[in-house]
């Protein structure tokens, strides 16, 4: 049975990949900050006849990662997916011009902590559960960017945190490929597309549904040829 490790498990994208992975057969680790709090997720565990392990982890917790890979230890995984990530309201509408994208109006104190969740937690996880994922058969790993990380393809001013972090995580995708390759361990960058959650609001253009399935048809067809490369959810490359 293939096996994923998806962080931000409980609600949007996440979600939609544990049930996606789930139904398709997969053994899924599922992992979110409030497991008592994510009723739609436990309602899945329930119905998962052991399929789904639900752990707690913040992943700006440093002594949560661990944890989490200390209790996983020695357990092959197939792929990782870094999922979980937060955005800020400050620039909501400064990407269509709306708002005033003045750096000096920013967020700083909300800047770091997008850096921190978006940046800095999938490199620690990739990290804590690479031993895993080099026992794994399929040797993947793939991190939801977006395309608002394009440093190429941005055109707009405003959301310089978000923007940042996800540029920031990309570095960290082509770096680390680049170093497991050797290993045949494949690491990539997905844009998810703009997606009806939360965070991408409900005048989004993709379902949670359509999103998702894309983007697993992409992880599902990677090869080493496609490692360290930015992936859309369409199957079409994204310049960094
Ligand atoms: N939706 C879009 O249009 C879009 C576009 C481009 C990129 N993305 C990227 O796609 C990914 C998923 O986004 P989404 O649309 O599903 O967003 P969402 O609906 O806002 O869900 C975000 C998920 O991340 C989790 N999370 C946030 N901070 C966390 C932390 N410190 N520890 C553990 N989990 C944490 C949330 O958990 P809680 O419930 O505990 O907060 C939630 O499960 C993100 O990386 C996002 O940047 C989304």
């Amino acid at each position: 049975m293939s096996s994923v490790l998806i962080t931000g498990a409980n609600r949007g994208l996440g979600l939609e990949f544990t049930r996606q992975y789930l139904n398709d057969g997969w053994e899924v680790h599922a992992f979110c900050r409030q497991p008592d709090k994510a009723a739609e997720l436990s309602a899945m565990v329930a119905e998962s006849r052991g399929n789904i392990q639900l752990r707690e982890m913040d992943i700006g917790n440093k002594e949560q990662i661990e944890a989490a890979a200390k209790e996983l230890k020695g357990l092959p995984i197939d792929l990782l997916i870094n999922n979980a990530g937060i955005a800020d309201g400050y620039g909501r509408g400064v990407y269509e011009m709306k708002e005033d994208p003045d750096i000096q109006n920013y967020d700083f104190t909300f800047w770091e902590e997008m850096m921190r969740i978006n940046t800095l937690a999938p490199a620690k996880i990739i990290g804590a559960f690479l031993e895993n994922i080099r026992a794994g058969g399929q040797k993947k790993i793939a991190s939801l960017s977006s395309g608002l990380g394009s440093i190429t393809n941005l055109a707009w001013a405003g959301k310089y945190g978000y923007c940042a972090s996800k540029a920031g995580l990309n570095m960290v995708s082509k770096g680390l490929a680049e170093w497991l390759r050797p290993e045949n361990i494949m690491v990539i960058s997905l844009s998810p597309g703009w997606t009806r959650t939360a965070m991408g609001g409900p005048h989004a253009t993709n379902s949670a549904e359509e999103s998702v399935s894309g983007m697993r048809h992409v992880i599902s067809g990677l090869t080493l040829a496609e490692t360290g490369r930015f992936w859309n959810f369409d199957g079409e490359e994204l310049p960094w």
